[in-house]
């Protein structure tokens, strides 16, 4: 047994007030696991929610948060072939920690010439816009995609793996000066989200009837981006930004029969089989080698200063990445 140090909370509250950094023991890798010493990981709204004790599904305490994180092995268990010693991956959960075990059906291989910082960012955000794009439409070429938080790094990757595709996104945002940044990655519209952007959005769509949207803020911010689908259009949620609930006019399902949905990476990565893992995280990490989902580091802190660095998590604007080990 090794020790090492890890960010815990022992009770779910607020993230700088509950979040510590222990000594934790890290046992050999068992039969079908390795051992990854991290480099570094980024925070992102879910961990903070998890922190919470407002996300997805209760964990038990003590736990390391972290939904994902770059680093390198450096031990494997007796199943495993011993030429992953050195490779770099990709882990899922409980990033936040000098050293750990993973199974290895839970590492996904980094491929060379991809940055460790920009690595870090890819196990959770763009599988989350890849499969946004690809499960709830059969979307065609010149096809509009809808989506509020597109300033977020899952509204980034949406923009660049819909502009690959030949897919037309429709932006909205919180912060008009945010527009410019967006069409550098392929944005083909960004309107602002206030009571003007439907009639602003319509002019953009020009008669077409976009089938897809994407909802990350809930609210009124949904309700206007649904206002939009022709009908028999699905607004997919799968982020709750505003924690405000949804609000769907009655209207939305008698006289246009919009489809509600919800997406949680989480829910589709144990349902599918293998083979559609490792396509999903190809796909992702191809788009990555070309150039795409590049991070927007806004601060780095050590991961002895956890509580400074979700505290600045919380104020936004971009990620804030834990700089783990080298
Ligand atoms: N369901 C899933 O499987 C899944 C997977 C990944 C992510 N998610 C969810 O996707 C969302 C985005 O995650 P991310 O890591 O991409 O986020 P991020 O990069 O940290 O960006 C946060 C986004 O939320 C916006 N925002 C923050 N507070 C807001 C508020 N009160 N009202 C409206 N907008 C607000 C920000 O707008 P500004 O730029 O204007 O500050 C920014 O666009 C989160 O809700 C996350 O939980 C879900």
């Amino acid at each position: 047994m090794t020790s090492f140090l890890a960010a815990r909370y022992h009770r779910c509250g607020r993230p700088g007030e509950v979040l510590e950094v222990d000594q934790v023991t890290v046992a050999p890798p068992r039969k079908h696991e390795v051992t990854v010493g991290m480099f570094c990981a980024p925070i992102n709204p879910a961990d903070l929610n998890v922190i919470e004790g407002k996300y997805g599904e209760a964990r038990d305490l003590p736990d390391v948060p972290g939904s994902e994180g770059c680093g390198r092995v450096v031990a494997v268990g007796a199943s495993v072939d011993g030429a992953w010693v050195g490779r770099k991956v990709l882990v899922d959960g409980q990033a936040w920690r000098e050293s750990g075990n993973w199974p290895l059906d839970r590492v996904v291989a980094v491929p060379d010439g991809l940055a460790a910082d920009h690595a870090a960012v890819l196990r959770v955000n763009p599988p989350t816009a890849w499969l946004l794009l690809h499960q709830f439409a059969a979307l065609q070429p010149g096809d509009w995609v809808l989506q509020n938080a597109a300033t977020s790094a899952v509204g980034r990757a949406v923009i660049e793996i819909a502009h690959q595709r030949g897919w037309k996104t429709l932006n909205v945002v919180r912060r008009a000066a945010a527009a410019e940044e967006l069409r550098a990655l392929g944005a083909d519209a960004v309107v602002v989200d206030d009571e003007d952007m439907g009639a602003a959005a319509k002019d953009v769509l020009g008669g077409a009837a976009p089938r897809l949207a994407l909802n990350a803020i809930g609210g009124v911010s949904a309700t206007r981006l649904a206002g939009l689908l022709t009908s028999g259009g699905t607004l997919v949620t799968y982020g709750a930004m505003s924690k405000e609930a949804l609000k769907i006019p009655n209207g939305f399902l008698i006289f246009r029969d919009l489809i509600f949905r919800g997406f949680w990476l989480t829910r589709w990565l144990r349902a599918a089989p293998p083979d559609q893992v490792s396509s999903l995280f190809d796909q992702v990490l191809r788009l990555a080698a070309s150039g795409c989902f590049t991070p927007r580091v806004v601060a780095e802190f050590p991961l002895a200063e956890v509580a400074a660095a979700v505290a600045r998590a919380e104020e936004g604007g971009g990620k804030v990445l834990l700089r783990i080990g080298g």
